[in-house]
């Protein structure tokens, strides 16, 4: 499923009512990034301006003018022209034509008039929405276009206002619509089965890039690619929180930790497992699993409309130092353990982090001093881990190396918590079964 373009308009409609009267804002996508020699990174359009456009080709600026009255807004893309050479290369482009007439476009433009048309559309505007910080070459030519308006029609001149438009565009993207939460569950379900094949294909003796392939392998099938550089670790490398070389062999009596997941449509989905390279938990590896699980569950169900965004990190936090004062391996009072962070030594991360178009998605965490309250449409993950370094001399010698984190995606709604990556399973004794399932 792709959003139908109307999606995408009703959000420029949104955008422009918040804009106000005679303002424009100029929101550009990111751009080609080089690898090496003749060589890019494959092209993925910036989050922002897709969600406004639909335009996932690089090299194309958008502008959004409202006048007296918002309803009446004009939409301007900027993007490259059509050119049969350059798309016998390098693939085909929609062009000024295609920008009206598939992307709605009220105007369309060369790229390269950029600089020339955008100061007739600066003048007479009050305020001018802008990204600002996001990228210092552009900056510098939104400043250009500043100085250059105001120097040639001195009795119309440059907007007095400089507004971040990114705050505007971060509160409307960390709301998603329903059918937005499709497309994140449709990554989820993908992701969802690329874990699973994960845990019926592992074998002691294989290297952490052959499972890493048996992800990719799920996610090319689907036409998708990883939201983030998966993280394949095994044994005491699941303890090294962005681990990413997996490039080493895995034993028989470790855990591997994966923390991988694609993006759908532009949507993005974010998933940890934790299991046992040879189907089976030993005893130290179940007993920490265990804590590090029940404090996911009553996290996840700490997802409430009304909660502070906090809640499910502060009752996660607890369950886990419950767990490890009765393991042994913290001791003292919780109520202390906790207020002195002492936690930390073995979960030093926070445990979530909203998710959509970004993994790591866009919405201030906080209103002021407060942490904000889940709304409906929120998604957030629910992460917490358990990690024991190798090399930790002060705890026993049976914990060390072992590093567990359980990973799923939640959306706040009016019936409680919905778990979009509910597909893989994550309790002990599924995970065990399905792993027997596979050998057998
Ligand atoms: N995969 C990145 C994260 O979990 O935050
Ligand atoms: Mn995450
Ligand atoms: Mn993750």
């Amino acid at each position: 499923m792709k959003l139908p373009q109307a999606d995408f308009q009703h959000r420029r409609d949104r955008l422009a009512e918040k804009m106000g009267p005679n303002s424009i804002a100029i929101i550009a996508t990111r751009e080609e990034m080089y690898r090496n020699r003749d060589a890019d990174y494959k092209f993925r359009a910036d989050s922002s301006f897709f969600y406004l456009t639909g335009f996932a080709e690089p090299e194309a600026v958008a502008v959004i003018e409202t006048f007296e009255d918002v309803t009446d807004y004009s939409y301007s893309l900027f993007c490259r022209e059509r050119n049969r050479e350059m798309e016998i290369w390098n693939g085909y482009r929609a062009g000024i034509d295609g920008a009206i007439e598939d992307y709605d476009a009220d105007e369309a433009y060369a790229i390269d008039l950029l600089d020339e048309e955008i100061i007739e559309k600066l003048l007479n505007k009050e305020r001018l929405y802008y990204r600002i910080g996001q990228n210092a070459a552009f900056d510098a030519r939104v400043s250009q276009w500043i100085k250059k308006a105001d120097a040639e029609h001195r009795h119309q001149g440059a907007p007095a206002q400089l507004v971040q438009l990114d705050r505007i565009v971060d509160e409307m993207r960390l709301i998603k619509s329903p059918q937005e939460l499709e497309l994140m569950q449709t990554a989820s379900k993908i992701s969802a089965q690329a874990h699973t094949r994960a845990m019926q294909m592992v074998r002691p003796g294989m290297m952490e890039y052959e499972l890493e392939a048996e992800l990719n392998y799920i996610f090319g099938q689907n036409g998708c690619v990883p939201s983030y550089n998966s993280i394949v670790g095994g044994g005491a490398n699941a303890c090294i929180l962005h681990y990413v070389e997996n490039n080493q062999p895995l034993k028989g009596g470790d855990l591997v930790l994966i923390d991988a997941a694609c993006e759908y449509e532009f949507y993005a989905s974010d998933i940890t497992r934790t299991f046992p390279v040879n189907g089976k938990f030993s005893a130290e590896q179940k007993a920490l699993y265990e804590v590090v699980l029940a404090s996911q569950y009553a996290a996840i169900d700490a997802v409430r409309i009304g909660n502070s965004y906090r809640e499910p990190h502060e009752v996660a936090v607890k369950i886990l130092t419950e767990g490890l004062i009765e393991l042994g391996l913290l001791k003292g009072d919780i109520n202390e353990l906790i207020e002195t962070e002492a936690y930390r030594q073995f979960y030093m991360h926070g445990t979530g982090h909203w998710l959509g178009m970004d993994v790591h998605d866009v919405g201030s965490y906080k209103k002021g001093e407060d942490w904000r309250q889940y709304e409906e449409g929120m998604v957030v993950t629910v992460e917490p881990g358990l990690y024991i370094a190798p090399d930790d001399e002060t705890v026993d010698k049976k914990w060390r190396g072992i590093g567990i984190r359980i990973e799923d995606d939640v959306v706040a709604t009016s019936k409680g918590p919905r778990v979009l990556t509910a597909d893989v399973v994550k309790d002990i004794a599924d995970i065990e079964h399905l792993m027997a399932q596979a050998k057998a």
